[in-house]
This record gives structure tokens, C-alpha cells and sequence, in this order.
């Protein structure tokens, strides 16, 4: 008998989600690698043993055991898109919505991405961490085990450095996985309105190199920080997008965009030239550039979060990515503007109905594809030997009712790093 620390037995379905060599892709991107009657061993917080339950009881001796009767297992979900570090909240601005307001209006007024700004620059680090945890407290509870969050809130060299001060100290408190992005480039700040051009200068000049060098000083990651940029109408147009990450990558960051949320830019065919981890929104994306983007290594991240949050009625046309060889990812997009959603199973379940994924695509696109998008997949994702032991246990009679149910939480239990960190079993 071997012994480890964690052995979860009997679980009615595990879906492995593995997918070793790259992104999955066209039909097994739709095929699930399953297991009936499964078992997981973990030791050291990594798994050791992925099997038949009858079998691994046999060999592995267990501090603790699990029951995984009637649940079925997944990797903990990763959600490659987040802006959920801010302090405050926009609720002012959905009441305007709901009266008719665009969400380009109020932007154009000074509101929108900068009245977070505002309101995060007032907060302090501890305010700004104690502010966030508990929707990280949410995100895990729904299943979460690793989410990227983006800066972006700061807008000045000193206050994008807070904002990663708070992303690493929650990274060193809370049992969830982050991955930070630096996005100074979210929005054009009030103290360079018209100034655009300005603004792009600042932010290579002085906020990237201070970034780096606060990136090379810290150690909570190992890994390449990652670069995004809003490419969009009012906020980065195509010219300043490139300036900015080609100083990013010269200073040895990874590099990701945000690109066609509202106006084709070309941001798209920008993200594949650079060999951007992902390119996310992908909405207004027009379909030669939907071509270029899936014979790329790009991951294709859509957020239906967004449009549903704005109420519009225009997706990300995920079939057509799929069905030209893309690698598609999903996340929440968490924001206080337009998805102030923590919760991947309601985005698998808007996916399935407006993007039109079936379950098992969407799981893949929830876990191992959005491992990609954020570079980690060696690490999560799937329930693959060596992986880090992150699970979640779904009351559910199938993976296919994942989506097809919403509104409730979906998730029994959720095992991080090896450990039992949310348990819903009795309600
Ligand atoms: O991904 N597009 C830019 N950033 C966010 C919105 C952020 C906000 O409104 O605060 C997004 O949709
Ligand atoms: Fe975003």
C-alpha cells in the first residue's frame, strides 16, 4: 500500500479534461475523456493517481478519505479573465443602463472604467484586498480553483503598483490561484483626456518598466507577467495597442488583448502577429480575422458575461471559431461595469445557449483551454498525474447537466492544492 494524504473514492463520473499537447480543438474539444466509478489519490498537494475506485482503493492508504458517491469530478474551473480587484461598485450606473444609457455614454462622461478608478485610487492596499477576497471567497465556493486578475483600476504608476500589491497578497492568503495581468493601458485617465497618445507614452515609458522591475523584486510567481490592452473605441486604437505591447514583450512580458468587445479594430490579427496568449471579447470580430486567429496558438477567450450584463443581444461567435480549428476559451470577465459575475457555471450556461457550445465544450472550454490562455497549463486544468490537486465535486447526475441547470450552485465540494476548502454538502 502506498500512502497519501487524500483518496476520493467512488465518484459516480470524473471528466479528466486532459489535453497534454495544446488547446483542444475541434472534436475533442466536444469529446469528454470520462471515467465511471473514479478515484483520485493526492499527496503533496498534487494528484497521484487518477483510476478506477476499485483499483486505487486496493493500492493507496489515506490520511483522509472522500466520498465521491453520486458526484462527479472535474478540475477546478480556471476563469483566464477577471477584473475583480476594485473598490466600490457601479450599481448607480446599471440603474442608468436600465433607463437607456450606453455603456460608451457613460464612459464618454467620465464614468465607467474611471469611476472605478476613482474609487480604487481612494482605497488603500488593505482596503482593496479586504474588498475583493470575499468575491474570491465566491469564485471558489462556484467551483473556481485558479483566476487571473487583471490592474487596470490604477491608471498611475504608483497606484497600478497597488493594485498589484493587493493581487499578490491575496495570492499569498487566499487558498484560490491567481495570476495577475497588468493592463495600465484599461482606459485613458481624466488627467489625459484627449491625450491619448500621451497617455500610451507614459505607460512605456515609465509604467512598464516599473513594473517589470516590481515583477523582477517580487516572489509570489516564477512565471512571465502578462501585458493586455484595451483596444477599443475610447480607450487604445490599433497604433497605440502595438507600441505598448511590443515594449511589453521587449521587457519580457507576456502578451494578451482585449480586442473586438464593440468595434473591430483589428486588434485581432494584432494578438496572433504578437503570439499573444489570448486574444478575449471577440464580438465584432469579422470573419477573415476569426480565420487568422484559429490557425493560431492564440486561445479565442469569449466572455458572454459581458453582453448578457449589457443586455445586448451580440455574441462571440464561438461555432465559428471552433469549426475553423480555434482554441476557445470561456471566462467571467468579474467586473463592476459590465459582468459583475463570479460564477462559471452561469457562464458555461449562457455559453451554451448564445455562443452555443455544447456542455462538454464548455467545461473544456471553463479548464484546460483557459489553463492556456493564461499559460498554466502544465500546472491546472485538467486531472492529469503531476497536476496540482484541484477539484471540484458536482451534484450533478452528468457534466451534461452542467449548463442545462442554472441559478443554483451546481458545486458540492471543492478540493485546492490537495485540501477540502469549500464543502456545500448538507446545503
Ligand atoms: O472586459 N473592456 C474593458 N474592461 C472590462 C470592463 C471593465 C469595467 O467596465 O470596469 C471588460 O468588459
Ligand atoms: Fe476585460
Amino acid at each position: 500500500m502506498i500512502n497519501v494524504d487524500l483518496l476520493i473514492t467512488n465518484i459516480r463520473r470524473l471528466v479528466t479534461c486532459a489535453a497534454p499537447d495544446g488547446p483542444l480543438r475541434g472534436a475533442p474539444f466536444g469529446s469528454a475523456s470520462s471515467l465511471e466509478e473514479a478515484a483520485l489519490a493526492i499527496a503533496g498537494g498534487r494528484l497521484v493517481a487518477v483510476g478506477a475506485s476499485a483499483e486505487l482503493s486496493g493500492q493507496y492508504r489515506a490520511a483522509q478519505s472522500l466520498d465521491g458517491a453520486g458526484l462527479v469530478a472535474i478540475p477546478g474551473f480556471v476563469d483566464p479573465h477577471t477584473h475583480c480587484c476594485y473598490a466600490g461598485d457601479r450599481a448607480d450606473e446599471f440603474a442608468l443602463r436600465i433607463a437607456g444609457a450606453t455603456y460608451q455614454e457613460l464612459m464618454a462622461a467620465g464614468g465607467g472604467i474611471m469611476a472605478s478608478v476613482r474609487a480604487t485610487r481612494a482605497a488603500s492596499v488593505a482596503e482593496l484586498v479586504a474588498q475583493t477576497r470575499p468575491r474570491l471567497d465566491r469564485m471558489l465556493a462556484h467551483g473556481t480553483t485558479t483566476v487571473e486578475i487583471k490592474t487596470g483600476y490604477g491608471l498611475t504608476t504608483e497606484h497600478e503598483l497597488a493594485m498589484l500589491e493587493a493581487i499578490a497578497q491575496l495570492e499569498r492568503s487566499h487558498p484560490l490561484s491567481i495570476v495577475p495581468t497588468f493592463i495600465g493601458a484599461h482606459a485613458i485617465p481624466a488627467e489625459y483626456r484627449g491625450n491619448a497618445a500621451g497617455y500610451t507614452q507614459l505607460v512605456i515609458d515609465e509604467m512598464l518598466p516599473a513594473v517589470a522591475r516590481w515583477w523582477a523584486g517580487q516572489d509570489v510567481w516564477r512565471e512571465a507577467l502578462a501585458c493586455d490592452v484595451f483596444c477599443e473605441e475610447g480607450a487604445f486604437d490599433l497604433a497605440q495597442s502595438r507600441l505598448i505591447l511590443a515594449r511589453a514583450r521587449e521587457l519580457g512580458f507576456a502578451t494578451k488583448l482585449h480586442v473586438d468587445e464593440f468595434a473591430p479594430l483589428g486588434g485581432t490579427p494584432l494578438a496572433v502577429e504578437l503570439g499573444a496568449l489570448s486574444a478575449d471579447h471577440l464580438v465584432a470580430t469579422p470573419p477573415d480575422h476569426i480565420a487568422l486567429l484559429a490557425q493560431s496558438p492564440t486561445v479565442a477567450v469569449a466572455l458572454p458575461g459581458t453582453p448578457f450584463g449589457l443586455g445586448h443581444h451580440e455574441f462571440t461567435p464561438a461555432r465559428a471559431i471552433v469549426a475553423a480549428g480555434g482554441a476557445l476559451a470561456l471566462a467571467t470577465d468579474c467586473n463592476p461595469g459590465t459582468s459583475i459575475c463570479e460564477s462559471m457555471p452561469f457562464i458555461i450556461a449562457l455559453a451554451c445557449r448564445y455562443l452555443r457550445l455544447t456542455p462538454t465544450e464548455a467545461l473544456h472550454a471553463a479548464t484546460i483551454n483557459a489553463a492556456y490562455a493564461l499559460g498554466r497549463a502544465a500546472e491546472v486544468g485538467s486531472l492529469a498525474v503531476g497536476k496540482r490537486a484541484d477539484v471540484a465535486l458536482l451534484a450533478l447526475p452528468s457534466e451534461q447537466h452542467l449548463g442545462y441547470r442554472f441559478g443554483t450552485n451546481p458545486v458540492a465540494l471543492v478540493v485546492k492544492d490537495g485540501k477540502v476548502v469549500v464543502d456545500r454538502r448538507r446545503g
